[in-house]
């Protein structure tokens, strides 16, 4: 059986941390769909409208500079709203998730819309201060210039926006297994999340 594994939780969570230590872990292919959003809400802001830009998406978007920033976050967000660019990237995701060697995705709507059936499902939180301070050090080193506060601001304003939205609205699936990073380093996360994987999919432990 193909392993996909669900990540999913709000920004800077960890949940990006541990999709990537779990695909390299137990050797599976890694999606961030964030980057997706992020992709599509680039082009909305180079002009271009979000449905047709999420139709016509290609992998070559997917490398475009700023995606990590800010200004792409935000714009994610807003595009994550609109169901008609949700269902043009759900085939993708899906394809993603079944392909053979398995596969970890971190997303959102992973564990309740995009791949309801995974055998494992994880939602990773953390307090909002916690996150916030992570995205500002990062931001800090990467030379933006920007203040705590503001982050905070952004990072509730994401969260209301993705949790609220009508069409698969970032929420835990029944089934997930919550980790709460708040008090965590990156070792000890990306511990919980193996034995939790292990613990769900006895087998996929050796290697
Ligand atoms: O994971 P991220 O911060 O890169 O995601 C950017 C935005 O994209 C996020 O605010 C909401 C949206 N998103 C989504 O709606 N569904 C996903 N599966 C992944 C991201």
């Amino acid at each position: 059986m193909t392993l996909t594994i669900a990540v999913d939780g709000p920004a800077a969570s960890g949940k990006g941390t541990i999709g990537r230590a779990l695909a390299a872990r137990f050797g599976l292919g890694y999606l961030d769909t964030g980057l997706l959003y992020r992709a599509v809400g680039r082009r909305m802001l180079d002009g271009e409208d979000p449905v047709a830009a999420a139709r016509a998406l290609r992998a070559a978007d997917l490398e475009a500079e700023g995606l990590r920033g800010p200004e792409a976050a935000e714009a994610a967000s807003k595009v994550a709203a609109i169901p008609e660019v949700r269902a043009a990237l759900v085939d993708f995701q899906r394809a993603f998730a079944t392909r053979e060697g398995g596969a970890v995705l971190d997303g959102r709507d992973i564990g309740t819309v995009i791949c309801p059936d995974a055998p494992v499902k994880l939602f990773v939180t953390a307090a909002a201060e916690t996150r916030a301070a992570r995205r500002f050090r990062e931001l800090a080193a990467g030379g933006h210039a920007t203040s705590f506060d503001e982050v905070l601001a952004d990072i509730r304003a994401r969260d209301a926006r993705d949790a609220g939205r009508t069409d698969a609205p970032m929420c835990a699936a029944g089934d997930a297994v919550r980790i709460d990073t708040t008090e965590l380093d990156v070792a000890a996360a990306v511990t919980r999340a193996v034995a939790e994987v292990e613990a769900r999919h006895p087998g996929c432990g050796a290697g």
